[in-house]
């Protein structure tokens, strides 16, 4: 892995697959070991209310299809502190998903650095409408980083 220290907010438009910036407290990167899956994994079972479910093999698969950043500690390679992930066209349509703060790491900053880190990649940037769904109790913490709670039908193929 490629690992770049600069400026984060201007390497995060540039970075490639399996390059990571790095700092003293943690590392960004869009690239995960196995290990670094298997945390994630815990961190889906223990933080979330959605993803509790989640097997490796899947979790492996889902990695390969999305686009995603995950903030590691720089100590420790093995524990994840935040990921957030969104399926993008590049041009029309975004959607952000799955996105955590590692329970001891919440409030702290990292759910906002992941979403500001999120929003300034290249298949990000050019995009008509990036969304994402909430539950209530997370409304304001996206109102806060610029989302604004639209009206919308939302429907699942059952
Ligand atoms: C939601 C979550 C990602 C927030 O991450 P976090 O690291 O705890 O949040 P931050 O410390 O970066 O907080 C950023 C700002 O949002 C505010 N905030 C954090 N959680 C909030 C909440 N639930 N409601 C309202 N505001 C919130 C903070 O006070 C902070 O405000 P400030 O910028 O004025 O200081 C995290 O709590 C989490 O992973 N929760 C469990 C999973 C989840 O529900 N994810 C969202 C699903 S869409």
């Amino acid at each position: 892995m490629k690992i770049l220290e600069a400026r984060q907010d201007k390497i995060l438009y540039i970075m490639g697959i399996g390059e990571s910036f790095v700092n003293n407290n943690y590392v960004v990167t869009n690239q995960l070991t196995e290990n670094q899956i298997v945390s994630l994994l815990e961190i889906y079972k223990k933080d979330t209310v959605w993803g509790t479910t989640r097997n490796l093999d899947d979790v492996k698969k889902m990695l390969r299809n999305c686009n995603f950043l995950a903030l590691i500690n720089s100590r420790d390679a093995k524990e994840i502190i935040g990921f957030a992930r969104f399926l993008s066209d590049s041009v029309y349509r975004a959607m952000i998903y799955d996105v955590v703060v590692s329970g001891k790491y919440q409030g702290r900053g990292f759910g906002k650095l992941l979403i500001n880190l999120l929003l300034k990649q290249d298949l990000l940037q050019s995009v008509e409408r990036i969304e994402l769904y909430t539950r209530d109790e997370k409304v304001s913490f996206y109102e806060r980083l610029g989302f604004k709670k639209i009206a919308t039908n939302l429907m699942r193929k059952v």
